[in-house]
């Protein structure tokens, strides 16, 4: 762009570089990339390694501090228990929160099964709480497309899918004043902003770029060469004209899973050549597979997660019958050497939905020490699971046709007291 000047082109070339590095190398004994979440360590994922590799910024005690401190409320579980662990440009954001300056919303999902596991609502759950406490506008992205891409699905099938899932997230209880979720195959054609935004970007990435960043090969289709654009789209604020009309200069603040930074870095990298400001971040760790840390629950293997649509028999005998234990080989070894938290999944998950840091505390006490026993953790974590399944089928059932076509139709949002 004319107004740029050369030794900022030349930083964005810097970081691309710095992406392209990211990609996975062969022989490192883990891999995190958007489509795969491997690692050979029972603990899981070496999360300090990646915030290394991926260039992003440890969430530390003074960003807490500060968040609260700035919003007035205590950081939610998930950012204090380290499960949102890295950043990128949050103090920005909560300068802009503290000057009363706008900023949105961003998140996503693929809508890749008919049903949502556990490991899904982690991300909406948090993105709702950061909702409330900022009182901002949020966009969620279903990207059919990328499905359509990339699995054996039908184009149709696909948006079918964008319907049941946001029926979902809208079951969460998302206000519908300050949410606008779209399907890209349904809205990308009904505004041309949002494609301008996309044809820009892809002027300024290369497929040596791409390649790099995400391992595409000469064989991958074009639309997946291609799809980076639309995932980093929904960053700009004037990608949404009925929300925020033509201004461009409204950052979003993107809430997401650590293998979506790939995407989010190509955007960092050609925001200011458009003359837009970078997206921030806030990055998840992954919700574990119930056979253990080593890769992250799919959708696509029934036994490795609990689906939305689990029945409680389904959801006690899944945890009973495949959630890694911890805990000793026998009563007596157990009693005697105590469970090892770390790499117990059963309590891994109670990190994610047992809001009550003392009974937590407790808890992993109880287990370490080998006086509670793997079935007591269980059941424990049995009981909040089937209560949290079953609440959210009863909110499902209210969700409307005609509440999801309000949801999904482009028009003026809601946020600080204030109509868009
Ligand atoms: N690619 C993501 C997925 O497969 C979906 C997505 C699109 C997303 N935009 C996003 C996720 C923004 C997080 C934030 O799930």
């Amino acid at each position: 762009m004319a107004e740029q000047d050369l030794s900022s082109k030349v930083d964005d070339l810097k970081v691309t570089e710095n992406a392209a590095e990211a990609v996975n190398d062969d022989d490192d004994d883990q891999v995190v990339d958007p489509w795969n979440v491997v690692t050979k360590s029972d603990k899981g994922v070496d999360y300090d390694k990646l915030i290394k590799r991926f260039g992003s910024t440890k969430i530390d005690q003074a960003l807490l501090d500060r968040f609260e401190k700035v919003t007035g409320k205590p950081p939610h579980h998930l950012l204090k228990r380290g499960i949102f662990f890295s950043q990128r440009d949050m103090h920005q954001i909560l300068n802009r929160y503290e000057a009363k300056k706008p900023f949105f919303l961003y998140t996503g999902r693929g809508p890749s099964s008919g049903s949502m596991h556990m490991g899904h609502l982690i991300p909406f759950m948090f993105t709702k709480w950061l909702q409330e406490i900022f009182d901002v506008p949020l966009v969620i992205q279903l990207t059919d497309d990328e499905k359509f891409l990339w699995k054996d699905l039908k184009a149709e099938q696909a948006l079918k899918l964008s319907y049941e899932n946001a029926k979902d997230i809208i079951a969460l209880g998302f206000d519908k004043d300050k949410t606008f979720i779209f399907s890209d195959m349904e809205y990308i054609g009904s505004c041309p902003a949002f494609y301008r935004n996309m044809i820009k970007v892809q002027k300024c990435v290369t497929f040596n770029q791409v390649k790099g960043i995400f391992g595409f090969g000469d064989s991958d289709c074009i639309g997946k060469i291609s799809f980076p654009s639309i995932q980093a789209s929904p960053s700009f604020s004037n990608s949404f004209p009925h929300i925020f009309g033509d201004r461009k200069d409204i950052p979003c603040l993107i809430p997401c899973a650590i293998d979506q930074d790939p995407y989010f870095r190509m955007t960092r990298d050609v925001a200011p050549r458009l003359g837009y400001p970078k997206p921030a971040l806030l990055h998840s760790t992954f919700f574990p597979a119930l056979q253990g840390a080593q890769t992250k629950m799919s959708a696509s293997d029934a036994n490795s997660s609990i689906f939305l649509t689990d029945t409680p028999k389904q959801v006690k005998t899944k945890i009973n019958k495949y959630a890694f234990s911890g805990g000793g080989t026998s009563v007596e070894e157990h009693r005697e050497k105590g469970g090892n938290c770390d790499i117990d999944i059963a309590y891994q998950y109670l990190t994610f939905f047992l809001e009550d840091d003392e009974r937590l505390q407790q808890i992993r006490e109880e287990y370490s020490s080998g006086k509670m026993l793997t079935g007591e953790l269980k059941k424990e974590l049995i009981g909040i699971l089937q209560k949290l399944v079953a609440d959210h089928q009863e909110k499902r059932k209210t969700v409307t046709d005609e509440l999801l076509k309000e949801f999904m139709t482009p028009r003026k949002l809601k946020w600080g007291g204030k109509d868009s």
